[in-house]
């Protein structure tokens, strides 16, 4: 049975009390949650010699959470993960303006998203975990409709951190959560992840223009850099990438259905990945936007100091019939569920 404890984190600079969980398994496997973004702001696996490492990048302060930009380490986004276009999308007949804080477009849920709240929480029977919940009020960065949305934490004796997803709204509106932790399995701050051996299931991605908004193609990724159905070192093709990687794999997944999406494994700590999820893509971004500016848990954190795989629907797919529905409806609930699971190599 896994044991939880919950501590005053901090405050925020407008006055609000954010409160952090540490919950730990049989295994000694740990992870602390915050209700500033519903977040996880360290995760603690144990390496090849039994030692904890802490794997994701992180803060022990609420003030570097409330920075904008912000990398977002390890919080929840939304109401739309990643890009719409020009910070705008039409349903029914009328055009919604939400705002913009990528350039013209909407990255992340816009300038206030839900990685920026501090989320209602309560533990669940057992201490198996903890559920956040937030009310996104209709008009709420833009996007219409009052929208509910939980996100529950557990942690199972399996060495599985499992994230499960509900929502429903009052009125037509995109929805696209995903969690953005930062994995670097041979510790936060502890140099880059250029060694990482990575393995997607996906024969396609998103191509995308210089604004990372999708050109509404679906690639193929055989023989080209993208390819990582063989496990590969991460390092291997960056330099053919501009940038570094930060694109949608679109997954074999069945809608709903958790399937395996992703293998990650480091070969000094010998800790591997797996990822599942029920979400039709995953964004591997390698943190191309660090710049060893931020010092976190664990040290200065570098460009491609870290690798998120967010599980999430098609960015931009508002703009595009093609990509799976985003649109969640009154009548209809939104689910995801994604699982990261730990092991030895
Ligand atoms: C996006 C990147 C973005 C980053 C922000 C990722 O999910 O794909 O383009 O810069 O989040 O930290």
């Amino acid at each position: 049975m896994p044991t939880l404890t919950k501590e005053r984190f901090g405050t925020t600079t407008d006055g609000q009390d954010v409160d952090r969980f540490t919950l730990q398994n049989k295994n000694g496997m740990v992870t602390k949650l915050i209700s500033y973004g519903a977040g996880v702001s360290e995760l603690w696996v144990r390496d090849k010699n039994g030692k904890p490492v802490n794997v994701v990048l992180g803060f022990d302060t609420v003030q570097p959470y409330e920075t904008r930009p912000t990398p977002y380490f390890g919080c929840t986004v939304g109401r739309y993960a990643n890009r719409i276009a020009e910070a705008k999308f039409s349903h029914g007949g009328k055009e919604y303006q939400l705002n913009a804080n990528d350039g013209s477009h909407t990255l992340h849920g816009g300038l206030n998203g839900l990685s920026h709240r501090v989320w209602k929480s309560e533990l669940l029977p057992g201490d198996s975990g903890v559920r956040f919940q937030i009310s996104s009020p209709d008009g709420d960065e833009g996007f219409p409709g009052n929208l509910a949305v939980s996100v529950t934490f557990s942690l199972t004796d399996e060495n599985e951190l499992c994230i499960d997803y509900v929502a429903t709204t009052d009125q037509t509106t995109p929805v696209n959560l995903t969690n953005h932790c930062y994995f670097n399995l041979e510790g936060a701050g502890n140099g880059t992840v250029h060694d990482h051996t990575v393995q997607i299931n996906a024969e396609s991605f998103i191509p995308v223009n210089s604004a990372y908004v999708p050109t509404g193609e679906i690639g193929a990724v055989k023989e080209t850099p993208m390819d990582f159905n063989q496990p590969k070192r991460i390092g291997q093709d960056f330099n053919k990438v501009p940038g570094g990687y930060d694109h949608t794999y679109v997954l074999r997944t069945k809608p709903g259905e958790l399937t395996e999406a992703a293998r990650v494994s480091a070969p000094g700590s010998g800790i591997s990945l797996c990822m599942l999820t029920t979400e039709p893509g995953v964004q591997l971004y390698t943190s191309n936007f660090l710049d060893g500016t931020i010092t976190g848990i664990g040290g200065v954190y570098k460009k491609h100091g870290a690798l998120c795989l967010e599980a999430q629907h098609f960015p931009d797919s508002v703009h595009h019939n093609h990509f799976p529905n985003v649109l969640l409806e009154p009548d209809e609930t939104y689910k995801q569920t994604t699982v990261y699971r730990f092991d030895l190599l």
